[in-house]
């Protein structure tokens, strides 16, 4: 049994979180958003760093064994340091490409994330060690998809729209959901690219990760009896029942468009 702390600006992490408590019935998940602060892709680097430190701290006193930045933007910006600084694991997320490519390598895919993300040297290095170049993939940042997700705003309608207008090609074979709260729009992003599109993030291999290293930590002697999942925003515990119902309807949808996009 390990006790697993995520961290994201909002409530995109609550995607991987999750997959992971689908797989690891045994352990314990801290989540912490950071609502007082979110959306981080258009913060200084300087910020999302402090922010995110601040949130491994709190998360380590409350027990995390393991460290899980469930934002592309964060582990963009400031994994490197966190890990020279903290003696425990961390894992981030970075968007997908590497599979991306390897899976199709003859089309086109579109990779979408955080203006900050798009524009970090993370993502280039990432690129080129990919040999990936403007003849494969095109780089598309959304701002404003994070604010809307955080609003509980996933209407096609609204959607649609908005991503018609930043898309202006329809020919791609596979996007890359580069945030990890773009998965919550899946609807809208296949209605615009067709049935056929392919979704790529992730997901699996950051819970293949995080499996991998709660394995390798030894099993407490006492049998912990704490609650399977604790949310907190900003540090503060949520309790109240709204905002639980709100957390609940995310993973919901997570359900609903899991099923959709087999389909
Ligand atoms: N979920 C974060 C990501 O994966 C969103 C960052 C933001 O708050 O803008 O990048």
């Amino acid at each position: 049994m390990a006790v697993i702390g995520f961290f994201d600006s909002g409530v995109g992490g609550l995607t991987v979180m999750y997959e992971a408590m689908k797989q690891m019935p045994e352990d314990q998940f801290i989540y912490y958003a950071d609502t007082d602060h979110v959306p981080y892709g258009i913060r200084t680097s300087e910020e999302i760093y402090c922010f995110t430190r601040r949130a491994m701290d709190f998360l380590m006193d409350k027990g995390a064994e393991i460290l899980v930045i469930a934002c592309n933007t964060a582990t963009s910006v400031a994994i490197a340091r966190l890990r020279e600084e903290l003696n425990i694991p961390i894992v981030g997320m970075e968007p997908a490409i590497k599979p991306a490519v390897i899976r199709y390598p003859e089309h086109k895919i579109l990779v979408c994330a955080t203006p900050m993300t798009i524009e970090g040297d993370k993502l280039h290095r990432l690129l080129e060690s990919e040999h990936a170049s403007s003849d494969n993939v095109d780089l598309l940042p959304l701002p404003d998809l994070v604010k809307w997700a955080e609003q509980g705003i996933f209407d096609p309608k609204t959607i649609v729209p908005y991503l018609w207008e930043k898309i202006q090609s329809q020919n791609y074979t596979a996007v890359v959901l580069g945030c990890t709260h773009f998965t919550l729009f899946r609807d809208s992003f296949r209605q615009l690219l067709g049935d056929r599109i392919i979704f790529i993030d992730g997901t699996t291999g950051t819970v293949n990760r995080i499996k991998t290293l709660a394995n390798e930590i030894p099993t407490a002697a006492e049998p912990q009896t704490a609650a399977k999942v604790r949310y907190f925003q900003s540090g503060r515990e949520v309790k109240d029942k709204d905002t639980l119902t709100f957390i609940q309807n995310i993973y919901n949808r997570q359900t609903i468009l899991d099923e959709y996009i087999k389909i």
